[in-house]
């Protein structure tokens, strides 16, 4: 195993008072942030303070409070624009990845005979809003779980309306050629939805230079708030798209003769909005970009490295999409563990139980992956800022004992 690397983002743990916490007198690990990931205080104090300050209705008021709270969601939006380098009006808040997924497919008015490009270990959010609109085509899977991202080109047909892929899928850790994929669909004339629910926390990401035509991703992976998401789209492929809900707030005028939407993205906001979930993601945003996206991403690679070579030192781990070279792989991995009467379910939960480390164990919302590798579940270990190679090597002992049970 190569030798740990300095970890320039450690002080960021005094950040997170979740961190803090134990279980049974025993410091918790906490190495499940795919899933969700703890919040920084900054975080915290700006939701407390919209409720403590400046609680009311945006967009609608007359009032101090009422333009207070309008002036912080609006400034949430330009904080993530700037956070992904879009404009402000190519942001919509949604209420995570999976309605931004939803939005796009109720909005391209797919039919029946429409295909959309997925591969075969995209997340539910990412695959069933197609499959219910229209028809999916899973590009496959190689041995070890890695997508063969190579037969997209010859997944594509006349009839596809849209690539929809993962930058980093939340079973591989593995960074996809997502701009092998632009390329593509420039040549092909068909839009790209990019899945960044994972990637966005690990990875700088450049809408402008990726030339993507829409990207969703979550708030709460992002150390932000849950149910607050984020749906970039250039800003003729957002105004394309048929309404998706309507109500108060994304209407201009109605008269008994109709009404009148507003432009995007208050088009796509309807009803009252998250309005602290999206405070807080400009707060969140705004922390990461203080420590630098880059250090960020420097961070989860060395991570991962470290965990992917110290997994494939265990006896009767097989992690997924273990081909793939270690420097595309941020701080995440999912594998099995060969451990005696234990399924993969029962391994997370002991690693919680008897050495307070918290990550997942089960399906991951992939369960075709798991299907097509004929695997009853993975554990899956997943990184954030504030991890350490300690924290890793504290997991990997955990597993190391438990596969020799
Ligand atoms: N999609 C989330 C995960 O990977 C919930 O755990």
């Amino acid at each position: 195993m190569s030798a740990p690397l300095p970890e320039p983002l450690a002080h960021t743990r005094a950040d997170f008072p979740l961190l803090e916490r134990e279980i049974d007198g025993r410091p918790i690990a906490y190495l499940d942030s795919a899933s969700t990931a703890p919040k920084p205080r900054a975080v915290i104090e700006a939701v407390l303070d919209c409720y403590r300050r400046h609680t009311a209705n945006v967009h609608r008021g007359v009032h101090v409070l009422a333009e207070e709270a309008s002036e912080a969601y609006e400034a949430a939006r330009t904080e993530v624009a700037s956070f992904l380098n879009a404009a402000p009006d190519e942001i919509v808040f949604t209420r995570n990845s999976t309605e931004g997924v939803n939005l796009v497919a109720h909005g391209l008015g797919l039919g029946g005979d429409d295909e959309v490009v997925v591969t075969a270990l995209e997340h539910h959010s990412n695959f069933l809003p197609w499959r219910a609109a229209a028809r999916a085509v899973a590009v496959g899977l190689g041995d070890d779980g890695l997508p063969r991202y190579d037969e997209v080109e010859r997944a594509l047909s006349p009839r596809t309306r849209l690539l929809a892929l993962a930058q980093v899928p939340n079973t591989t850790g593995v960074v996809a050629p997502v701009e092998r994929w632009v390329a593509l669909a420039r040549e092909r004339g068909v839009p790209l939805l990019v899945d960044a629910a994972q990637s966005a926390s690990h990875l700088p990401i450049d809408v402008r230079a990726l030339d993507c035509d829409f990207l969703v991703l979550s708030g709460h992976k992002l150390l932000g708030p849950s149910g607050i998401g984020v749906l970039y789209g250039k800003r003729e492929r957002l105004a394309g798209l048929a309404l998706y809900q309507t109500g108060g707030g994304m209407v201009r005028r109605h008269t008994d003769e109709g009404f009148t939407p507003h432009e995007v993205p208050q088009r796509f906001e309807a009803g009252t909005p998250n309005i602290e979930g999206a405070v807080g993601l400009g707060a969140a945003v705004g922390y990461l970009r203080a420590l630098g996206m880059e250090a960020v991403r420097a961070h989860s690679l060395a991570l991962g490295r470290h965990l992917v070579e110290g997994l494939r030192e265990i006896p009767g781990a097989r992690i997924v999409a273990g081909s793939a070279p270690l420097e595309r792989r941020i701080g995440l991995a999912a594998f099995t563990l060969a451990a005696p009467g234990l399924g993969q379910e029962a391994i997370a939960r002991l690693l919680c139980d008897r050495y307070g480390i918290l990550l997942s164990g089960g399906y991951h919302c992939a369960h075709l992956l798991h299907d097509r590798l004929g695997l009853d579940g993975t554990v899956r270990i997943s990184t954030h800022v504030f991890n350490t190679h300690a924290e890793i090597d504290r997991a990997l002992a955990a597993l190391r004992e438990i596969s020799g049970w």
